[in-house]
């Protein structure tokens, strides 16, 4: 790959958008190599992901501008749709994915980490949808998943004004989960992933997939997906073993690790 890196750290997966000289910003061939890394990884031994960008100077510039420049009314939309579909596999990918987001995610790059499940960043960092100020609107998802990921007048107000916001106003609004040092932030997005990744993984991912389903339907039919998905969790060995441990009472036994079983 030219410009992604992938490092399996026990069940976590880092990528890397290696793309510094153009502050890690997206063209064809990064968003390319980022549906094969996904498509790559390898979810028997995966159990959360970390998406971050080389450098300390930027997570993800954007889309690419030069690449967008000459682009037709047609190809404009197919660029849309393959950055759309990457993202997609992200947010709809089956184990959780952490954005540790190392500087600037503007347009494109603030697009990625909404499609992330969890965003942290560095107190370097900067998010924004310049889009408007190129002539265009944002175009892998911005439109849709900041008005549902923060309040729906604030989303507007960023992506008509162009403004981008700096960590700590991210962070007030509710766009990041935490705001680090540069120098802690990976150190604490890989604790966070450990943290999630010693938990059953049936049910983390069934978790992952009630959230993110039961928001697109009302509410009788999002607790009928929880139900099926609490259903499914029963007879596999981490329940048996989790339950198993509690009932116990074995102080030695609870803190074991149960032992995960995948689907
Ligand atoms: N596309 C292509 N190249 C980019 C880029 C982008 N989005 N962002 C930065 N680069 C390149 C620059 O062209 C420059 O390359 P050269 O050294 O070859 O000239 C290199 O990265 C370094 O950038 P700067 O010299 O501009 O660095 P800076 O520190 O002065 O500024 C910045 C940093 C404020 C992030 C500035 O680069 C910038 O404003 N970038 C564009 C941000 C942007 O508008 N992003 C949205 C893109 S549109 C989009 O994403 C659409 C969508 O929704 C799909």
């Amino acid at each position: 790959m030219e410009f992604i890196t992938y490092e399996q750290e026990e069940f976590v997966g880092v990528i890397t958008i290696n793309r510094p000289k153009a502050l890690n910003a997206l063209n064809s061939t990064v968003l390319d190599e980022l549906n094969a890394t996904l498509d790559n990884v390898d979810l028997n031994t995966t159990r959360c992901l970390i998406l971050t960008g080389a450098g300390d100077k930027s997570f993800v510039a954007g889309a690419d501008i030069g690449e967008m420049s000459t682009l037709t009314k047609a190809e404009g939309e197919a660029f849309g749709k393959k950055g759309n579909d990457v993202f997609r596999k992200l947010e709809t990918f089956p184990i959780p994915v952490i954005a540790a987001v190392n500087g600037f995610a503007l347009g494109g790059g603030c697009e990625i980490s909404l499609s992330c499940d969890i965003r942290i960043c560095s107190e370097n960092a900067m998010f924004g949808q310049p889009e408007v100020g190129l002539g265009i609107t944002p175009g892998f998802g911005g439109t849709q998943r900041l008005a549902r990921t923060i309040n729906v007048g604030m989303a507007k107000q960023l992506i008509y004004s162009a403004r981008n916001i700096k960590a700590d106003e991210a962070y007030r609004i509710g766009l990041v989960n935490a705001v680090y040092p540069q120098e802690e932030l990976m150190d604490q997005a890989k604790k966070l992933a450990s943290t999630i990744a010693k938990n059953a993984p049936i049910a983390v991912r069934n978790c992952k997939k009630a959230i993110n389903d039961g928001l697109q339907v009302d509410m009788d039919k999002a607790i009928v997906i929880e139900e099926k998905l609490f259903g499914d969790c029963f007879e596999t060995e981490d329940q048996k073993a989790g339950m198993g441990n509690f009932l116990e009472k074995d102080k030695e036994k609870k803190l074991k690790v149960v032992p995960f079983q995948n689907k």
